[in-house]
């Protein structure tokens, strides 16, 4: 029989005992992978610098029996990125599982950007994701395991006006994805990055309850409306999960079909 079929292909997925390390998880995206990642059987070490909200999605977690606990985490200072990964290792012993995905965007045309807010959206996007995925990857050496996923963006890639600081951050993200896939397969580590498209969070309000800004998204989204976080958790627990056993370095885009290209006018079809 083969390996990949029937509980066999259950277990493929599971996330049973597997220790996840999540950042950002008191957000829009990172409050439904803790509470998808809790429901496939992970132990979810919430880290986030909003603990109130943090708190809340634990006890969500934790009310639905699952396995989760806080950590505070400031992703810009290096103590806290120290102590953050230490508190979750005394706790649970090892760390199967990373997932950057704190990260914070501030609209600004390109000539307006003033350096304190370059370097709030670089240190919390690039920065922060670097030095807490090297702590973590110390850590996961020493096991010779480990999986790391990067939340990265549409923007990695396709540029809106007025994000050149946070696109520029998403690139780089999308950049260490590939270095951390290429320096740590050596010792057992993946890593791979989801790039959403527009989905509806806090992040993105603003966008989508602006009349003309939603518009111009639609037409230039195929599936002609934002994603909901929930619609990115499937593909993050397969990349959680050991079904995506040989995948590294990769990158997947999750946005509606929005870098396949959409339709601004209406065109004639006899369907
Ligand atoms: N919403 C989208 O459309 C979209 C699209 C592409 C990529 N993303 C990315 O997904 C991730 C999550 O976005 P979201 O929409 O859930 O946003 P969100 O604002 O709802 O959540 C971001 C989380 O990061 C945390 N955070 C901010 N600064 C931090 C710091 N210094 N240290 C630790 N945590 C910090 C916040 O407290 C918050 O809980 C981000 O990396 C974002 O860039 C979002």
């Amino acid at each position: 029989m083969s390996l990949c079929i029937g509980e066999n292909l259950k277990k493929l997925f599971s996330l049973e005992n597997k220790v996840v390390l999540l950042t950002g998880a008191a957000g829009g995206i990172g409050s439904v992978l803790a509470e998808g990642f809790a429901s496939v059987g992970a132990e979810v070490a919430l880290c986030d610098v909003n603990v109130e909200r943090m708190d809340a999605v634990t006890q969500r977690i934790l009310d639905n029996s699952g396995k989760a606990s806080s950590h505070y985490l400031n992703v810009m200072e290096m103590k806290s990125i120290k102590e953050c990964v230490q508190s979750v290792l005394d706790q649970y012993g090892r760390i199967d599982v990373l997932v950057n995905c704190a990260g914070i965007n501030v609209r600004e045309g390109f000539l307006d950007v003033e350096e304190s807010t370059y370097d709030r959206i670089m240190n919390i996007n690039l920065k922060g994701m670097y030095f807490i995925s090297q702590e973590v990857a110390k850590h996961m050496w020493q096991n010779k395991k480990g999986n790391i996923i990067n939340i990265a963006s549409h923007n990695s890639v396709g540029m809106l006006g007025g994000c050149s600081v946070y696109g520029a951050s998403k690139s780089g993200v999308a950049a260490l994805t590939r270095s951390m896939a290429v320096e740590w397969a050596q010792y057992g580590i993946r890593a791979n990055a989801l790039a959403p498209g527009h989905i509806l969070t806090d992040l993105t309000t603003v966008t989508w309850e602006n009349p003309k800004r939603s518009s111009y998204l639609k037409e230039r989204i195929a599936m002609e409306r934002p994603g909901n976080p929930e619609e990115l958790l499937g593909m993050a627990i397969m990349l959680a999960s050991d079904s995506s056993s040989y995948m590294t370095g990769s990158m997947i885009h999750i946005d509606g079909g929005c870098l396949a290209g959409g339709t601004p006018w209406p065109y004639d079809t006899k369907y």
